[in-house]
């Protein structure tokens, strides 16, 4: 039988989704050797592989694949398509649902599919990242709703009403923004630096926008700035209050230029749903409540709000017609593909 997957190829993790909703998920990075000749790189490992500490030879650097919601480099993108397609491969045929933003252009869609083709994807398919997201909420493809999506570098922000998509947008902001905050925030309350991985790990453990997270604390490491010697301390969820400030202003800016974009006769429709808020960085505790509370709308976080555009896709994978022959941005079709599998 056809295996039949959705695959998110995100800026922080690569996720894949079966049929059964199963998730699989790795860190968007690849172990890379530099070569001497120009052009020339050997890629090691990609994913969690990438990580072990046996990577961190000198001639060695970590690469993100995927950068600004696109991948940038095609060997690098080629060979992580072959690694997150590695536990799915079937010899009775591979169908994928990818996820893409919301401002690829037709060239770069081109390559991603000759790229799935070189992976061994059968049949293809192209899906908006931010509709994807809020059918893997478990919502009706005819929805009416403003689904935000905040991953690893971009917000994704979609207006559909009975399932047609009035507005799309992408915004460079993201979970590594708010990781930027915490940096900033700890060289310039402690002078000290930490790395991203650290300021991401606070956000990750202690990060609140609103009140009731229980208190918590972690011990970090750090550099002195002004010696550069090494600093063991303890951050607990008081120190950091505020911190998000900035990045969840220009959230909430995306926001309301979707909302303006919405027509009159749409407005009621869409704000009976609301917002539905999903990605890995909106797992940010309170994150929901704040938006809801700042912009008077009802926000749904669903559970697993990082897993909904892979599971979004393998969702739609599975309203598609068996003998289909694959087809770039078929997020317009959603609606009718969706009602014919109720007849
Ligand atoms: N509990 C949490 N609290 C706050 N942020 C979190 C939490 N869990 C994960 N994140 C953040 O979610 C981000 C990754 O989300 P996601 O996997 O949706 O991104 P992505 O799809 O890879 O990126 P993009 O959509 O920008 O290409 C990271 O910045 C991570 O720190
Ligand atoms: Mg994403």
């Amino acid at each position: 039988m056809l295996t039949k997957i959705g695959l998110d190829l995100g800026y922080a993790n690569i996720t894949l989704s079966d049929s059964t909703a199963e998730i699989y998920r790795e860190p968007s990075v690849a172990l890379i050797r530099k070569s001497p000749k120009v052009g020339q790189t050997r890629i090691l490992a990609v994913g969690n592989a990438a990580l072990t500490p046996e990577g961190g030879a000198d001639e060695c650097i970590l690469a993100r694949p995927f950068k600004n919601g696109m991948f940038f480099d095609h060997q690098l993108t080629e060979e992580v398509i072959m690694t997150a397609l590695t536990p799915v491969r079937n010899k009775n045929g591979l169908r994928v649902v990818i996820g893409v933003p919301s401002d690829i252009l037709p060239k770069q869609e081109r390559d991603l599919f000759s790229m799935l083709d070189k992976a061994g994807v059968d049949t293809a398919f192209s899906v908006s990242r931010a509709v994807a997201a809020v059918i893997g909420a478990g919502y009706s493809p005819s929805i009416s709703a403003v689904s935000v999506n905040v991953g690893g570098m971009s917000t994704e922000v979609a207006v559909l009403h009975n399932g047609e998509l009035l507005y799309s947008s992408r915004t460079t902001l993201g979970g590594e923004d708010f990781d930027r905050a915490v940096k900033q925030y700890v060289l310039e309350q402690g002078d000290v630096n930490i790395s991203l991985m650290v300021a991401r790990a606070i956000k990750e453990r202690l990060g609140a926008v609103w009140k009731g997270k229980p208190n918590d604390s972690i011990d970090i490491e750090g550099t002195l700035a002004l010696t550069g010697n090494k600093i063991r301390m303890n951050i607990a969820t008081e120190d950091i209050v505020g911190v998000f400030e900035k990045p969840i202003q220009l959230l909430i800016n995306a926001i309301v230029d979707a909302l303006k974009q919405v027509p009159a006769n749409a407005v009621e429709a869409v704000l009976e749903n609301g917002i539905i808020l999903t990605g890995g960085a909106a797992e940010l505790y309170g994150l929901d409540i704040l938006i809801s509370r700042v912009l008077g709308i009802s926000v749904t976080r669903p559970e697993r709000a990082i897993d909904c555009v892979a599971k979004g896709l393998s969702r739609i994978n599975g309203f598609i017609p068996q003998k289909s022959k694959g087809g770039r941005n078929i997020t317009a079709q959603l609606a009718t593909l969706y009602v014919n599998t109720k007849k």
